[in-house]
Protein backbone atom coordinates (compact mmCIF):
# COMPACT_ATOMS: atom_id res chain seq x y z
CA UNK A 1 0.00 0.00 0.00
CA UNK A 2 3.21 2.31 1.08
CA UNK A 3 4.61 2.19 -2.62
CA UNK A 4 0.81 2.88 -4.22
CA UNK A 5 1.00 5.87 -2.16
CA UNK A 6 4.11 6.82 -3.46
CA UNK A 7 3.56 6.13 -6.87
CA UNK A 8 0.41 8.38 -6.72
CA UNK A 9 2.65 10.69 -5.67
CA UNK A 10 5.04 10.69 -8.60
CA UNK A 11 1.82 11.10 -10.71
CA UNK A 12 0.34 14.23 -8.86
CA UNK A 13 3.89 15.79 -8.83
CA UNK A 14 4.13 14.68 -12.82
CA UNK A 15 7.40 12.40 -11.88
CA UNK A 16 5.48 9.21 -13.44
CA UNK A 17 8.50 8.45 -15.75
CA UNK A 18 10.02 6.63 -12.96
CA UNK A 19 7.24 4.31 -12.53
CA UNK A 20 7.62 0.43 -13.09
CA UNK A 21 4.81 -0.83 -15.59
CA UNK A 22 3.06 -2.43 -12.63
CA UNK A 23 2.22 0.95 -10.50
CA UNK A 24 1.40 2.47 -13.65
CA UNK A 25 -1.59 -0.35 -14.18
CA UNK A 26 -2.82 0.08 -10.88
CA UNK A 27 -3.33 4.00 -11.24
CA UNK A 28 -4.83 3.80 -14.50
CA UNK A 29 -7.36 1.26 -13.23
CA UNK A 30 -7.94 3.86 -10.45
CA UNK A 31 -8.31 6.82 -12.20
CA UNK A 32 -11.21 5.45 -14.29
CA UNK A 33 -12.97 6.16 -11.07
CA UNK A 34 -13.06 9.77 -11.45
CA UNK A 35 -12.72 12.30 -8.58
CA UNK A 36 -9.90 14.60 -8.15
CA UNK A 37 -7.72 12.58 -5.61
CA UNK A 38 -5.81 9.80 -6.29
CA UNK A 39 -7.67 6.44 -6.39
CA UNK A 40 -7.11 2.87 -7.21
CA UNK A 41 -8.87 -1.05 -6.88
CA UNK A 42 -7.05 -3.29 -4.33
CA UNK A 43 -8.04 -6.87 -3.37
CA UNK A 44 -7.89 -6.48 0.81
CA UNK A 45 -8.67 -9.75 2.23
CA UNK A 46 -10.66 -11.15 -1.17
CA UNK A 47 -12.90 -8.10 -1.12
CA UNK A 48 -12.84 -5.57 -4.07
CA UNK A 49 -12.15 -1.98 -2.53
CA UNK A 50 -11.86 1.37 -4.22
CA UNK A 51 -8.73 2.76 -2.54
CA UNK A 52 -8.40 6.58 -1.68
CA UNK A 53 -4.95 6.96 -1.33
CA UNK A 54 -3.44 10.07 0.77
CA UNK A 55 -1.69 13.13 -1.56
CA UNK A 56 0.94 15.48 -0.20
CA UNK A 57 -0.72 18.87 0.37
CA UNK A 58 -3.78 17.11 1.91
CA UNK A 59 -5.10 19.83 4.40
CA UNK A 60 -6.22 17.17 6.53
CA UNK A 61 -6.37 13.23 7.01
CA UNK A 62 -8.85 12.87 4.19
CA UNK A 63 -8.99 8.96 5.17
CA UNK A 64 -9.51 9.57 8.65
CA UNK A 65 -12.47 12.04 8.49
CA UNK A 66 -14.28 9.89 5.23
CA UNK A 67 -14.03 6.71 7.70
CA UNK A 68 -15.95 8.69 10.37
CA UNK A 69 -18.42 10.17 8.48
CA UNK A 70 -19.67 6.66 6.62
CA UNK A 71 -19.93 5.32 10.49
CA UNK A 72 -21.71 8.41 11.05
CA UNK A 73 -23.95 8.04 8.01
CA UNK A 74 -24.73 4.33 9.24
CA UNK A 75 -25.64 5.11 12.50
CA UNK A 76 -27.55 7.54 11.30
CA UNK A 77 -29.74 5.03 8.80
CA UNK A 78 -27.73 5.52 5.79
CA UNK A 79 -26.90 2.42 3.99
CA UNK A 80 -23.20 2.21 3.28
CA UNK A 81 -20.58 0.15 1.25
CA UNK A 82 -18.14 -2.09 3.81
CA UNK A 83 -15.72 0.23 4.96
CA UNK A 84 -12.22 0.07 6.59
CA UNK A 85 -8.98 2.48 7.64
CA UNK A 86 -5.35 1.45 6.49
CA UNK A 87 -2.82 3.26 8.54
CA UNK A 88 0.55 3.65 6.55
CA UNK A 89 3.43 3.17 8.34
CA UNK A 90 3.95 7.04 7.96
CA UNK A 91 0.78 7.56 10.24
CA UNK A 92 -1.61 8.63 7.21
CA UNK A 93 -4.77 7.39 6.55
CA UNK A 94 -6.08 5.22 3.58
CA UNK A 95 -9.89 4.81 3.08
CA UNK A 96 -10.59 1.32 1.90
CA UNK A 97 -14.76 1.08 0.39
CA UNK A 98 -15.98 -2.01 -1.17
CA UNK A 99 -17.08 -1.97 -4.68
CA UNK A 100 -20.69 -1.87 -4.53
CA UNK A 101 -21.13 -2.67 -8.43
CA UNK A 102 -19.14 -5.64 -8.61
CA UNK A 103 -20.00 -8.99 -7.56
CA UNK A 104 -17.32 -12.10 -7.06
CA UNK A 105 -17.39 -14.87 -9.45
CA UNK A 106 -18.25 -18.23 -7.08
CA UNK A 107 -14.75 -19.91 -7.21
CA UNK A 108 -12.83 -17.71 -9.17
CA UNK A 109 -10.64 -15.74 -6.84
CA UNK A 110 -9.72 -12.25 -7.78
CA UNK A 111 -12.57 -12.11 -10.59
CA UNK A 112 -15.64 -9.90 -10.32
CA UNK A 113 -18.79 -9.30 -12.45
CA UNK A 114 -20.19 -6.27 -12.66
CA UNK A 115 -23.08 -4.70 -11.80
CA UNK A 116 -25.17 -1.78 -13.90
CA UNK A 117 -24.49 1.23 -11.79
CA UNK A 118 -26.11 4.93 -12.74
CA UNK A 119 -25.42 8.22 -11.41
CA UNK A 120 -28.08 10.77 -10.47
CA UNK A 121 -26.46 12.68 -12.95
CA UNK A 122 -27.08 10.32 -16.17
CA UNK A 123 -30.64 9.96 -14.58
CA UNK A 124 -31.34 13.32 -15.05
CA UNK A 125 -29.93 13.65 -18.52
CA UNK A 126 -27.87 16.69 -17.42
CA UNK A 127 -24.19 16.70 -18.44
CA UNK A 128 -21.72 17.63 -16.26
CA UNK A 129 -21.80 21.64 -17.22
CA UNK A 130 -25.68 21.46 -15.87
CA UNK A 131 -25.46 19.66 -12.58
CA UNK A 132 -26.55 23.03 -10.52
CA UNK A 133 -29.77 22.43 -12.69
CA UNK A 134 -29.82 19.16 -10.66
CA UNK A 135 -31.47 19.00 -7.14
CA UNK A 136 -32.58 16.49 -4.52
CA UNK A 137 -35.95 16.67 -5.59
CA UNK A 138 -35.61 16.02 -9.00
CA UNK A 139 -33.93 12.78 -8.10
CA UNK A 140 -36.81 11.53 -6.22
CA UNK A 141 -39.12 12.67 -8.91
CA UNK A 142 -36.78 11.04 -11.63
CA UNK A 143 -36.39 7.67 -9.82
CA UNK A 144 -40.03 7.37 -8.83
CA UNK A 145 -41.00 7.66 -12.41
CA UNK A 146 -38.68 4.92 -13.15
CA UNK A 147 -39.90 2.67 -10.16
CA UNK A 148 -37.27 3.31 -7.73
CA UNK A 149 -38.81 4.13 -4.28
CA UNK A 150 -36.71 5.85 -2.58
CA UNK A 151 -37.80 8.97 -2.01
CA UNK A 152 -36.98 8.77 1.66
CA UNK A 153 -33.40 7.56 1.37
CA UNK A 154 -32.84 10.75 -0.79
CA UNK A 155 -34.32 12.84 1.62
CA UNK A 156 -32.54 11.13 4.35
CA UNK A 157 -28.88 11.48 2.84
CA UNK A 158 -30.29 15.60 1.55
CA UNK A 159 -30.44 16.00 4.98
CA UNK A 160 -27.12 14.09 6.22
CA UNK A 161 -25.19 15.94 3.49
CA UNK A 162 -26.60 19.90 4.70
CA UNK A 163 -25.77 18.78 8.41
CA UNK A 164 -22.15 17.87 8.02
CA UNK A 165 -21.85 20.85 5.38
CA UNK A 166 -20.92 18.60 2.56
CA UNK A 167 -20.75 21.02 0.14
CA UNK A 168 -19.22 19.01 -2.78
CA UNK A 169 -22.82 16.54 -3.28
CA UNK A 170 -23.15 16.77 -6.78
CA UNK A 171 -25.54 14.47 -9.47
CA UNK A 172 -22.60 12.23 -9.62
CA UNK A 173 -22.17 11.80 -5.71
CA UNK A 174 -25.43 9.98 -5.93
CA UNK A 175 -26.12 7.18 -7.62
CA UNK A 176 -28.28 3.62 -8.66
CA UNK A 177 -27.70 0.02 -8.52
CA UNK A 178 -28.90 -2.70 -11.04
CA UNK A 179 -30.27 -5.57 -8.80
CA UNK A 180 -31.67 -8.66 -9.97
CA UNK A 181 -34.80 -7.24 -11.38
CA UNK A 182 -34.64 -3.83 -10.57
CA UNK A 183 -32.69 -0.34 -10.58
CA UNK A 184 -32.46 0.46 -6.54
CA UNK A 185 -30.53 3.83 -4.81
CA UNK A 186 -26.58 2.62 -4.37
CA UNK A 187 -24.98 2.63 -1.60
CA UNK A 188 -23.66 6.21 -0.03
CA UNK A 189 -20.14 7.71 -0.88
CA UNK A 190 -17.80 10.39 -0.48
CA UNK A 191 -19.71 11.89 2.49
CA UNK A 192 -16.97 14.09 3.12
CA UNK A 193 -17.42 17.28 5.18
CA UNK A 194 -16.21 21.07 4.27
CA UNK A 195 -13.92 22.96 7.07
CA UNK A 196 -15.78 25.25 8.56
CA UNK A 197 -15.13 27.69 11.73
CA UNK A 198 -17.77 29.20 13.89
CA UNK A 199 -19.03 32.30 12.73
CA UNK A 200 -17.37 32.58 9.39
CA UNK A 201 -19.35 31.75 6.86
CA UNK A 202 -22.61 30.53 8.43
CA UNK A 203 -24.59 30.32 5.68
CA UNK A 204 -23.69 27.72 2.77
CA UNK A 205 -25.30 26.87 -0.16
CA UNK A 206 -25.03 23.10 -1.22
CA UNK A 207 -23.90 22.03 -4.68
CA UNK A 208 -27.34 21.03 -5.92
CA UNK A 209 -30.97 22.08 -4.80
CA UNK A 210 -32.68 20.89 -1.87
CA UNK A 211 -35.72 23.20 -2.17
CA UNK A 212 -38.16 25.90 -3.19
CA UNK A 213 -35.12 28.10 -2.05
CA UNK A 214 -32.50 26.54 -4.27
CA UNK A 215 -29.40 25.35 -2.57
CA UNK A 216 -30.01 27.00 0.49
CA UNK A 217 -29.13 24.93 3.49
CA UNK A 218 -31.62 25.19 6.01
CA UNK A 219 -33.90 23.26 7.76
CA UNK A 220 -37.11 25.18 5.84
CA UNK A 221 -35.39 25.38 2.82
CA UNK A 222 -34.79 21.26 2.95
CA UNK A 223 -38.67 20.58 4.21
CA UNK A 224 -39.87 22.80 1.55
CA UNK A 225 -40.21 20.30 -0.98
CA UNK A 226 -40.92 17.30 1.36
CA UNK A 227 -43.83 16.40 -0.85
CA UNK A 228 -41.69 15.08 -3.59
CA UNK A 229 -39.86 12.88 -1.71
CA UNK A 230 -43.55 11.46 -0.77
CA UNK A 231 -43.02 12.71 3.19
CA UNK A 232 -45.58 14.77 4.74
CA UNK A 233 -44.17 17.34 6.28
CA UNK A 234 -43.58 16.03 10.13
CA UNK A 235 -42.21 13.43 8.96
CA UNK A 236 -39.79 14.88 6.80
CA UNK A 237 -38.96 17.04 9.91
CA UNK A 238 -38.35 13.78 12.27
CA UNK A 239 -35.51 12.46 9.90
CA UNK A 240 -34.12 15.70 9.70
CA UNK A 241 -33.87 16.12 13.65
CA UNK A 242 -32.87 12.49 13.98
CA UNK A 243 -30.18 12.65 11.11
CA UNK A 244 -29.06 16.04 13.58
CA UNK A 245 -29.41 14.65 16.60
CA UNK A 246 -27.48 11.48 15.45
CA UNK A 247 -24.43 13.56 14.68
CA UNK A 248 -23.58 15.29 18.42
CA UNK A 249 -20.81 12.26 18.50
CA UNK A 250 -18.90 13.53 15.28
CA UNK A 251 -16.39 14.70 17.75
CA UNK A 252 -15.72 10.94 19.35
CA UNK A 253 -16.33 9.41 16.31
CA UNK A 254 -13.41 11.43 14.40
CA UNK A 255 -11.28 10.81 17.35
CA UNK A 256 -11.87 7.13 17.27
CA UNK A 257 -10.41 6.78 13.95
CA UNK A 258 -7.15 8.89 15.00
CA UNK A 259 -8.25 12.15 13.29
CA UNK A 260 -6.02 14.85 15.42
CA UNK A 261 -7.45 17.47 17.63
CA UNK A 262 -6.04 20.11 15.25
CA UNK A 263 -7.79 18.43 12.49
CA UNK A 264 -10.63 18.42 14.51
CA UNK A 265 -11.03 21.82 15.30
CA UNK A 266 -10.82 22.71 11.70
CA UNK A 267 -14.58 21.31 11.54
CA UNK A 268 -15.67 23.01 14.12
CA UNK A 269 -18.05 25.22 12.56
CA UNK A 270 -19.52 22.63 9.77
CA UNK A 271 -22.31 20.05 11.81
CA UNK A 272 -25.50 21.62 12.23
CA UNK A 273 -26.09 21.92 15.88
CA UNK A 274 -29.65 21.99 17.64
N1 LIG B 1 -17.74 1.67 -2.72
C1 LIG B 1 -17.88 2.01 -4.00
N2 LIG B 1 -18.25 1.07 -4.90
C2 LIG B 1 -18.39 1.39 -6.21
N3 LIG B 1 -18.20 2.61 -6.71
C3 LIG B 1 -17.83 3.58 -5.87
C4 LIG B 1 -17.65 3.35 -4.47
N4 LIG B 1 -17.30 4.52 -3.88
C5 LIG B 1 -17.25 5.42 -4.86
N5 LIG B 1 -17.57 4.88 -6.06
C6 LIG B 1 -17.60 5.52 -7.38
O1 LIG B 1 -16.35 6.14 -7.58
C7 LIG B 1 -16.51 7.53 -7.82
C8 LIG B 1 -15.42 8.29 -7.09
O2 LIG B 1 -15.51 8.04 -5.70
P1 LIG B 1 -15.72 9.23 -4.68
O3 LIG B 1 -16.90 10.02 -5.09
O4 LIG B 1 -15.75 8.64 -3.31
O5 LIG B 1 -14.39 10.00 -4.84
P2 LIG B 1 -14.08 11.45 -5.39
O6 LIG B 1 -15.27 12.13 -5.95
O7 LIG B 1 -12.89 11.36 -6.23
O8 LIG B 1 -13.72 12.08 -4.06
P3 LIG B 1 -12.66 13.17 -3.77
O9 LIG B 1 -13.39 14.44 -4.13
O10 LIG B 1 -12.40 12.97 -2.32
O11 LIG B 1 -11.50 12.90 -4.68
C9 LIG B 1 -17.92 7.86 -7.35
O12 LIG B 1 -18.48 8.91 -8.07
C10 LIG B 1 -18.68 6.55 -7.54
O13 LIG B 1 -19.19 6.49 -8.86
MG1 LIG C 1 -17.24 11.97 -5.67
Amino acid sequence: MSRLVAAAQEVLDGTEGRLTQEERRFLLQGSSMGGARPKANVLHDGRLCLAKLPASGDRFDNARVEMALSDLARSAGIETPRTELISLPDGRGVFLSERFDRVPVPDKHGAFFRKGFLSALTLLGLDERKNPLGSCPAIADAARKAGIDCGRDIFRRMAFNMAIRNTDDHLRNHGFLRGKKEWRLSPAYNLMPAPAVPGVATSFDLSIGVGKMGRKATLENALSESARFGLPKREAEEIFKNVVDNLRSWRSVMARYGVTDSDIEKFSGSFFAR
